[in-house]
């Protein structure tokens, strides 16, 4: 079989998008822990009473500051 221009194109694409996945940076955001406090918790406003500027655990200050947390804190376990 001759190799052809683009079978080298396609195999260096195909290099360059594992290469990019295995690359990527590991999921980092925290999670939410699954004690008292958050395990029963559905409700996404109340998460603010805790975690809103001035509280014993508030968001950092580069926090995206979106509604739905729980889209990005996936639950432990
Ligand atoms: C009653 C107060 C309270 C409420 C309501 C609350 N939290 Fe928390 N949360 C805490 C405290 C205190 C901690 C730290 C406890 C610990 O580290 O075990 C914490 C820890 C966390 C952490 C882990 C941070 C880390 O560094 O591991 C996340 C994520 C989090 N909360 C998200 C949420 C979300 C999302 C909600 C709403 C669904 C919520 N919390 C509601 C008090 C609260
Ligand atoms: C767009 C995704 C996203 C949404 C939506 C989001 N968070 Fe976060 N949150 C993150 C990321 C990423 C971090 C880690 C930031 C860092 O370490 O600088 C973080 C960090 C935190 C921390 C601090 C954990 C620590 O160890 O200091 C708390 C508490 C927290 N989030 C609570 C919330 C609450 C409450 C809401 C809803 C009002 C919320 N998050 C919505 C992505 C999100």
């Amino acid at each position: 079989m001759k190799i052809k221009k683009w079978d080298i194109l396609f195999l260096v694409v195909a290099i360059g998008v594992v290469l990019f996945f295995s690359l990527a940076p590991e999921q980092t955001t925290p999670r939410v822990p699954l004690d008292d406090v958050h395990r029963e918790l559905k409700d996404e406003k109340k998460c603010r009473d805790c975690h809103g500027a001035g509280t014993q655990m508030p968001l950092p200050e580069k926090h995206p500051n979106k509604e739905r947390c729980l889209l990005c804190h996936k639950r432990k376990g």
